[in-house]
């Protein structure tokens, strides 16, 4: 009896105290278990392993804790996810991240000549201007006023530019979270014929620093998150921009996000893409862009692919995109793989709550910005935004075809059917094309848009032998130096 008594004692004393220094300066949240574990040997009484499966830890991370692993375990790389409760940090790891994907929506190539009028008038000039202006701001981090003016001052200049092109189709938002004093900040292009279907493309607000001073001191206040991520908001601005100054009308409803708060666990984007999973709100893909400054490899974009977190599918797309626009010319860009391994970046709040995301990234994640933190992030030790400018024609590119342009009757070169003939006969390929057009490239899609064939054209007319293809539909693409193509589907 007595002794029951004295157990329950404890019992209540070990759970008030847990639940009182939870309420004061812990939280739960997931991070690798190596990182985990180096931090309770350094600094025992800052984070408590809850449980943990494979390299992933669930834990009670204490604010300091969560400071100490940004400075002296990590220079970049896993940091932490937030979790609401105990419960979630357990599940989170425990499902590894697979889970069926929703909405799935069909991606395919067919605005060849909205994009061509897209890619010349992407702006370095326009990118380079908005990263020293959001560099300006000194500190983004979430908790200081200038994260919080950052944010006024996005939806004030979003406003601007929807207004410089008379679009009343537009509007712009704050939305409050629950976990940061910082809002994110969300622009809406009303789709015209299937607003309910949405296409997402983000990148964080904020900044951080890994050290302590410069975060969080009154007087020092440095991070200027230059690559990390204005860069991403830069790019998403000018695609948005320049899709205004064509005159794009999207079918589907786009919705362009700077999120709050990514930098202590991609808090603002968890909580939009829980409410949005919340409301079955309808989102069909989500680009994200953090990091497209720093051109640290050889080839210029890389994905990154992080199993059950990124869509194999929505990447792919990706790439077709990049092969279809990009595989030469002026706009040409190349392209690679990487992979986080952890919940790096926003596009991981999607993923793991089933919507299908993308992350093209600016390197290699091993060639990537080093400076990213740190005092260092600046526009000048860069000193160009050309390579900024590759992802905003990737940017636009994928607005452009998962949206679609609902003024196709204006967009679409017309040609007179006895310009040309394409048709196929036991998988040989014959195209006869009228003098007066002249011939470039001949490339030939599969029904997900990804490129299965190309040649250079030199003779209007020809055959092509296609017995390596499997029998189905394709798309033939004949590209005319007029920077117009001609388009038909044929059956093997
Ligand atoms: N932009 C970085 C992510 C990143 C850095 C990706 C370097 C690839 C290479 C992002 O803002 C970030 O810092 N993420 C945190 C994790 C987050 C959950 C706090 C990180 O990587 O430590
Ligand atoms: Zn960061």
């Amino acid at each position: 009896m007595k002794n029951s008594f004295i157990l329950t004692a404890l019992f209540v004393w070990f759970y008030g105290s847990m639940i009182a220094q939870h309420q004061e300066d812990s939280f739960y949240a997931t991070m690798s278990l190596s990182d985990a574990k180096e931090l309770k040997k350094k600094h025992p009484s800052e984070i408590n392993i809850i449980s943990k499966k494979r390299n992933e830890a669930a834990v009670l991370l204490t604010d300091l804790g969560g400071h100490l692993l940004h400075e002296q375990i990590l220079v970049h790389g896993p940091g932490y996810i937030y979790a609401t409760s105990e419960d979630e940090a357990i599940k989170a790891i425990q499902q590894s991240y697979i889970q069926k994907v929703k909405n799935v929506a069909d991606y395919t190539i067919t605005e060849d000549a909205t994009v061509q009028k897209v890619l010349p008038i992407i702006n370095v000039d326009s990118i380079t201007n908005h990263i020293k202006e959001l560099e300006a701001f000194g500190n983004r981090y979430h908790t200081s006023p200038s994260g919080k003016q950052s944010a006024l001052d996005l939806k004030i200049k979003w406003e601007q530019i929807a207004a410089a092109y008379n679009r009343d189709d537009v509007s712009v938002r704050l939305y409050d979270h629950e976990r940061t004093p910082m809002p994110s900040v969300i622009m809406t292009i009303e789709g015209t014929e299937l607003p309910d279907q949405i296409v997402v493309v983000g990148g964080h607000l904020d900044s951080t620093s890994r050290h302590l001073t410069d975060r969080d001191d009154p007087n020092s206040r440095i991070a200027p998150g230059a690559d990390d991520d204005a860069s991403g908001i830069a790019t998403i601005t000018e695609s948005a921009r320049a899709l205004f100054e064509i005159g794009f009308k999207p079918k589907r409803t786009i919705e362009i996000m700077a999120y709050a708060a990514e930098e202590i666990g991609l808090v603002g984007s968890k909580e939009i893409a829980s409410a949005y999973d919340a409301q079955n709100k309808n989102v069909i893909a989500v680009g994200q862009f953090d990091m497209t400054l720093y051109n640290g490899s050889a080839k210029d974009i890389h994905f990154v692919e992080d199993k059950g977190v990124t869509d194999v599918e929505l990447t792919d797309f990706f790439e077709s995109l990049l092969d279809y626009y990009n595989s030469e010319g002026a706009h040409k860009i190349t392209y690679g793989f990487t992979s986080c391994g952890y919940g790096c970046s926003d596009h991981h709040s999607w993923g793991t709550q089933g919507f299908r995301a993308a992350f093209p990234f600016e390197a290699n994640f091993s060639n990537s910005n080093n400076n990213i933190h740190t005092k260092n992030d600046t526009f000048s030790l860069i000193g160009t935004a050309n390579h900024a400018v590759k992802f905003a024609k990737l940017c636009s590119e994928f607005l452009i075809e998962v949206a679609k342009d609902s003024r196709k009757t204006l967009a679409t070169p017309s040609y007179e059917k006895d310009n040309y003939t394409v048709f196929v006969q036991n998988k040989v390929l014959s195209y006869e094309l009228d003098q007066s057009l002249k011939v470039e490239q001949l490339q030939i899609f599969d029904v997900n848009g990804k490129l299965v064939f190309s040649s250079q054209l030199t003779d209007n007319n020809g055959t092509m032998s296609l017995t390596d293809l499997v029998t189905g539909v394709y798309v033939v693409s004949i590209k005319l130096t007029s920077e117009n193509t001609i388009t038909k589907k044929i059956v093997l």
